[in-house]
């Protein structure tokens, strides 16, 4: 299975899903690949933020190797699932969706532990450190949610 999780800058939030997910698959061994988009081109090529980075470190995780990049058309063809994590990120993501098969591929990652409540990732670029580890916990509860399920149907 293909996952995508997809943010504003893809240089916070969706590294750091991309790199809690990846690494929680491995672990449980569940074969997933997973990567990570931008809705926003603006930070392409960069790496992730520094506070990701460092939060992530703490918590066992590297994803320094990851460059910011731009969701594609091939993207919604590709993938099996493409998670977002906020709404503005719902919202230009369906409305780039190529066909109807495509659209129902995509949703909120938070709905994985909170089905149905549409809770949002919040978006930590403009705060402090705390910020991301917020992000952090709710990323991993969403992950292992995500993961769970997988699981229960192997
Ligand atoms: P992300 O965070 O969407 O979680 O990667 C942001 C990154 C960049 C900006 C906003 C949020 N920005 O305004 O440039």
């Amino acid at each position: 299975m293909k996952v995508l999780l997809v943010c504003l800058g893809n240089i916070c939030r969706s590294p750091m899903a991309e790199g809690i997910l990846r690494d929680l698959a491995k672990t449980r061994g569940i074969p997933l690949q997973v990567d990570s988009a931008a809705t926003y081109s603006g930070h392409e090529g960069e790496h992730p933020d520094s506070r990701a980075q460092a939060e992530m470190k703490k918590r066992g995780h590297s994803i320094q190797h990851i460059r910011s990049r731009p969701i594609t058309q091939a993207d919604y063809l590709e993938f099996d699932r493409i998670f977002v994590m906020d709404k503005n990120n719902l919202r230009d993501v369906l409305s780039q969706a190529p066909n109807s098969t495509s659209f129902q591929k995509i949703d909120l990652f938070l709905n994985q532990a909170w089905p149905g409540k549409d809770l949002e990732v919040p978006d930590p670029y403009f705060g402090g450190q705390q910020g991301f580890e917020r992000v952090y916990s709710l990323l991993e509860r969403a992950a292992e949610a995500f993961l769970d399920e997988i699981d229960e149907q192997r």
